[in-house]
């Protein structure tokens, strides 16, 4: 099932209740947050107590992307305070199989993130493990930039590893997704899909998702 996560980042923080009750409105049945500390990328965004409120304000599931130096010190933390899955970029993760089982034991979703430069053989001994695969289709740190089209290709090659496998781990995809190349991301295989600036970049958060899940349609 094609699910569509938006990410608050590309959010007004102003105005953050309304603009999650207009993307669930239109459609939307995960809502993404991105934990990023300045060292791991070069930007800082939110941490726990946001995560805290909106667990307390949203029933959508929250889907954590953590791109922080140690995400084996606090995923934990975030299953606590209210995620739904947690995800964890396997190049700064030396103990990513830890991580993993440690979500998973609080009731989480597990999942593993990998950047555009990162092969899918890195993939090769988590993949058993995990419930879900972020892969980054832009360079992460920062909304509003240009999918990496080669990302398509590396999606289509996961879903081959994960059928040859006979595993069932599902594939979501972050970073420059919009109505225009969604039909293709999901025909690749991806069916969590990440968007901040394609549903919070304009006036009409609930008509953005409408418009993404139509865009789904019109191509299966
Ligand atoms: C980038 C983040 C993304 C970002 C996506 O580092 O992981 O989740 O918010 O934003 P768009 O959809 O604008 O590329
Ligand atoms: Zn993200």
């Amino acid at each position: 099932m094609i699910e569509i996560a938006p990410s608050i980042l590309s959010a007004d923080f102003a105005h953050l209740s309304a603009q999650i009750d207009a993307a669930e409105r239109g459609g939307a049945t995960l809502l993404h947050v991105d934990v990023m500390d300045g060292h791991f990328v070069p930007n800082i965004t939110i941490g726990l107590p946001v995560v805290q409120s909106l667990k307390k304000f949203t029933k959508l599931p929250l889907d954590v992307h953590l791109m922080i130096a140690e995400p084996g010190r606090y995923a934990e933390q975030f299953v606590a305070a209210g995620a739904s899955m947690v995800s964890a970029h396997v190049e700064i993760d030396p103990h990513l199989n830890r991580t993993v089982a440690a979500i998973k034991n609080l009731g989480a979703k597990a999942g593993v993130v990998i950047n555009p430069g990162t092969p899918l053989s890195a993939l090769e001994e988590i993949l058993p493990f995990v419930d879900f695969v972020l892969v980054m289709s832009v360079n992460p740190g920062f909304g509003g930039q240009k999918f990496i089209p080669t990302s398509l290709d590396k999606v289509r090659r996961l879903r081959d590893m994960i059928k040859q496998r006979g595993l069932s781990v599902r594939i979501e995809i972050d970073g420059g997704v919009d109505k225009h190349n969604i039909g293709e991301v999901t025909a690749a295989g991806a069916e969590l899909i990440v968007a901040g600036t394609a549903v919070f970049g304009g006036d009409d958060p609930a008509r953005a998702v409408r418009e993404l899940l139509d865009a789904t349609m019109q191509t299966i």
